[in-house]
């Protein structure tokens, strides 16, 4: 006898598809990356990035109580600096009293149980914008700027930080700043690793947050070429060799093919990071009424978990939150 198959008998009606579902989204699985500033009850928008503001640490202490009241079990913190502190040699980044340690503390003081991550690169504090120091002649310094993002790792677990996360894309920086933190005693402070992160143009709305954009040249000698896969997994092997507790990858829609090879390569936690570009697309097109901001953002988020990643860091967190609660 002849067997009919029917794939659309399993999609009938609303129960049936959520028994078949084969991939859950939930508030638990978002991380809301978010903007600090100094001031006071202070919230600045954000043209780029409508929704999304650079909130003083008292205004960022109350909203981020709402975002865990809403499910959301982390936020990634980045610093506005203010343009007068940045410097060549990036030194506020070492500053215990700066805004991100001030941020952390404030934060974990007030909102014990939100896992706090910081991010661990030197563009929110260098004059020229980039990730790393400089040498005389406009390179990236590699080792030099390790060693300052491996004390700058340590100034942010001294704050209380959960998670230091580095963005930098440095060679070694993950081994480097494992035995920083392992030395001053934080054990326990984990590392979520930047992996595959590549020079992409979909970072420009960030950039415009935190008046990060390089002065000069551009971050291809350390992000990488988004033509490239197979060094996405020797970047995997070599950070979960020197230490990540977690991997990144990063922009997020247009790199789902190597968030689905890591996922087979590795037995680490996975992450992905849906970025501002993707994130103001979705705003820009539906402001103009030519997407639903919501379902094209669900599905989004949905389509990061369908390809292997445990948790999604997206500007969308809250509004992902409210809509699936
Ligand atoms: C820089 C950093 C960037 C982002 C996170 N950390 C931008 C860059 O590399 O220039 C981008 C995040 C986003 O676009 O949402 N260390």
């Amino acid at each position: 006898m002849e067997i009919s198959r029917r794939p659309r008998r399993n999609r009938r009606s609303e129960p049936l598809r959520a028994l078949v579902r084969e991939t859950s989204l939930s508030p638990a699985h978002l991380v809301m990356p978010c903007f600090a500033r100094d001031g006071r009850n202070l919230s600045e928008p954000i043209p780029s990035m409508p929704g999304c503001d650079r909130h003083s640490v008292d205004r960022l202490v109350a909203l981020a109580r709402a975002w865990s009241d809403l499910g959301i079990p982390a936020i990634a913190l980045f610093p506005a600096t203010a343009a007068e502190a940045k410097t060549a040699d990036a030194k506020a980044a070492l500053d215990p009293d700066g805004l991100v340690p001030r941020a952390v503390r404030a934060l974990k003081d007030a909102l014990p149980h939100l896992l706090v991550i910081t991010d661990i690169a030197l563009d929110p504090f260098t004059d020229h914008g980039h990730d790393g120091l400089l040498s005389p002649d406009g390179r990236i310094d590699n080792d030099p700027s390790v060693e300052v993002l491996s004390a700058m790792a340590v100034v942010h677990a001294r704050a209380g930080a959960d998670l230091v996360a580095p963005s930098d894309m440095m060679d070694g920086r993950v081994g480097a700043i494992r035995e920083s933190l392992d030395r001053a005693g934080f054990q326990d402070t984990g590392i979520l690793a930047y992996t595959a992160k590549y020079a992409s143009a979909f970072y420009g709305p960030f950039r415009d947050a935190l008046g990060s954009a390089p002065r000069s040249g551009d971050k291809k000698t350390y992000q990488m070429d988004p033509a490239n896969r197979r060094e996405a997994m020797l970047e995997a092997d070599l950070d979960e060799a020197e230490g990540a507790d977690i991997l990144m990858v990063k922009p997020g829609l247009p790199y789902l093919d190597v968030l689905r090879e890591l996922r087979d390569r590795t037995t680490l936690p996975l992450a992905s990071y849906h970025v501002s570009g993707e994130y103001s697309m979705l705003k820009a097109a539906s402001e103009r009424g030519w997407i639903d901001y919501d379902r094209c953002l669900l599905e989004s988020l949905v389509s990061f978990r369908r390809a292997g990643a445990d948790f999604i860091l997206t500007y969308g967190a809250a509004d992902a939150a409210r809509l699936l609660s």
